[in-house]
């Protein structure tokens, strides 16, 4: 035992001291983002102007409020980089689209095509890590989303749908209240708690 915990402090040094941090973001991934944004420059104080894209207090709430939050930000990275590789020229535009056209900046150079082909593959590749955890770890959430796609999906016009519904309602309504009730006692205790603590 004391040997396995001997072995981790020594391993946490050497990570420390060689730079080597035990972070989830792998090595490759972020040089590639680093690389991305040459690309994708803007001045420094609108990059921090204070106004991040997902901000930071959307992420309060308990683990599995979290994860919910956190599905919607992957897909919406998802979107995002689909976004930013259509908006990339293509490497090799179809015969005669671009002869009458005048040139434009950005889409004639032909030095910088070799540049957009290099954006697109890096692109790729983070789309591929941002899907894999998305597939993979975050399967319930999924679920989740596509049970509540579902639910607005009722057929909202139908008689039988109305009843059968209306007739479910009270079960419904009844655990709908107790639920919220329930984590509202909860947040109450723990406010409660920390006051205590606070005060010893
Ligand atoms: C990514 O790389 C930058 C610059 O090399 C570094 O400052 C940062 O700590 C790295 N982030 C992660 C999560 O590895
Ligand atoms: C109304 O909903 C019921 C139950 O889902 C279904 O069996 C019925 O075919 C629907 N009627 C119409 C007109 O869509």
């Amino acid at each position: 035992m004391m040997m396995m915990a001997l072995m981790k402090v020594i391993l946490c040094l050497w990570l420390t001291v060689t730079g080597v941090s035990a972070s989830y973001v792998p090595q490759e991934m972020n040089k590639t983002i680093q690389n991305l944004l040459q690309h994708y420059k803007i001045p420094l104080v609108e990059r921090f102007n204070g106004n991040p894209v997902f901000p930071k207090d959307s992420m309060d709430g308990n683990v599995e409020m979290k994860m919910i939050f956190m599905h919607g930000v992957l897909e919406t990275y998802e979107d995002l980089i689909g976004h930013m590789l259509k908006q990339l020229p293509t490497a090799s535009p179809p015969l005669g689209s671009n002869q009458d056209k005048p040139a434009s900046p950005g889409t004639s150079n032909d030095d910088a095509a070799p540049v957009k082909a290099d954006v697109r593959s890096k692109l790729m590749y983070i789309l591929e890590k941002i899907q894999f955890l998305k597939t993979h770890r975050y399967q319930e959430q999924e679920k989740l989303l596509h049970r509540l796609q579902n639910l607005k999906k009722i057929q909202m016009d139908n008689r039988t749908v109305q009843s059968k519904a209306l007739w479910e309602l009270p079960q419904l309504f009844e655990k709908a209240s107790s639920l919220a009730d329930n984590t509202m006692r909860r947040r109450r205790r723990r406010q409660a708690r920390n006051r205590m603590r606070l005060k010893a």
